[in-house]
């Protein structure tokens, strides 16, 4: 598993050689701004390359430095995010922002401790800053290069548990040439994007083949080795879509709720309620009359799995007012709120709003 040092700076320079020939041109990447390299390795996590790039265009032309984060609203930022998923992101975000610009004056820190202490900030995040915009020797272990340097290590125990990174990190921490961290780490990401895929990899291509201790023993496809992750939970909802003229029912989900503080629609497990038109009935405070199955759709998230059934309600007024959280939203003002993609699904399907 040690490299000696000799193959390890061969591997190295192969791979920075490769990486300044093939490197893809993304957006964060014609930035030096440690604030500009933050917000794109936040976004970064769990969500795809060519997801992130409109967003971050639109994020930093939004919020183009610390101060403008730390003082918009946290309902504004979470806009700006739909459909990125992960919202606690999006807030942590505005947390450190509004930390960084007290005790900071604005200035992103360069220093571990510093960058650690801040919401949001891992051992990846406070790498990845640390080596892309600073240039200090950090390792920054995302799944890609966990999957590529255990490919190289040949590296079979699971690397879902902590002593697996850890080591990875360090074996990743005695490549890096000195003075191209940043380079470095990225260009180990890149290769794990673009050539060391999880299945058939590309190993023909591979710059660094010649050092690879799993393309010596053809065990690729067996390397990186994950414990099964536990299977998301299934659950079963239904939707309540109510119109009136030009706006429909939304509702402010509560802090603690997955999703939390943004806007949905009301919901019941089908499980648990056997009277839908009932249950919703109470719920809402509206008469409820008769009820129109709309469809179903789908959504997945890392714990959860849930099937939504949207059904419409014929409804008339009362006195009672809506209860809390509960709000006729007009179309024209969707776009401006905090909708989850789990509930952009819902007006999809039911053609809300056009
Ligand atoms: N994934 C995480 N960080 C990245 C970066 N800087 N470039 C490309 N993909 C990444």
């Amino acid at each position: 598993l040690n490299m000696n040092k000799n193959s390890g700076q061969n591997l190295s320079s192969l791979l920075l050689d490769w990486y300044q020939e093939n490197k893809r041109d993304l957006p964060w990447r014609r930035s030096k701004d440690p604030y500009s390299i933050w917000i794109s390795e936040i976004m970064l996590q769990q969500t795809r390359v060519e997801t992130v790039i409109p967003y971050y265009t639109r994020f930093l032309q939004d919020y183009p430095n610390v101060r403008a984060l730390a003082e918009a609203g946290e309902e504004e930022i979470l806009t700006s995010w739909k459909g990125l998923g992960y919202y606690s992101r999006a807030r942590n975000l505005h947390r450190a922002a509004q930390m960084i610009q007290e005790k900071y004056q604005g200035i992103i820190p360069n220093a571990y401790e510093d960058l650690r202490l801040l919401p949001g900030i891992g051992d990846y995040t406070a790498g990845a800053v640390l080596s892309i915009a600073f240039n200090l020797s950090f390792p920054a272990v995302d799944g890609n290069v966990l999957r590529v340097v255990s490919r190289i290590a040949g590296w079979e125990e699971d690397i879902r548990d902590a002593m697996g990174r850890e080591k990875i990190g360090h074996i990743v921490s005695g490549l890096i040439p000195p003075g191209r961290a940043g380079e470095f780490n990225q260009a180990l990401m890149e290769l794990g994007a673009e050539l060391c895929i999880p299945k058939n990899p590309l190993c023909t291509d591979c710059p660094i083949r010649s050092c690879c201790s799993a393309m010596s023993t053809g065990r690729q496809s067996c390397i990186p080795v994950k414990k099964q992750a536990k299977s998301p939970v299934p659950l079963e909802y239904w939707v309540a879509v109510l119109r009136r003229d030009k706006s429909v029912l939304m509702q402010y989900r509560d802090q603690t709720a997955l999703l939390g503080r943004m806007w949905g629609f009301p919901m019941l497990i089908k499980m648990l309620s056997a009277e839908p038109l009932n249950e919703f009935t109470q719920q809402i405070g509206l008469e409820l009359r008769e009820m129109r199955r709309l469809g179903e759709t789908k959504h997945v998230f890392t714990h959860q799995v849930w099937r939504m059934e949207a059904i419409e309600f014929i409804w008339e007024e009362t006195q009672n007012e809506l209860p809390k959280g509960l709000a006729w939203i007009p179309f024209d003002k969707m776009d401006h709120i905090p909708i989850p993609r789990a509930f952009q699904k819902i007006i999809k399907l039911c053609d809300i709003g056009v």
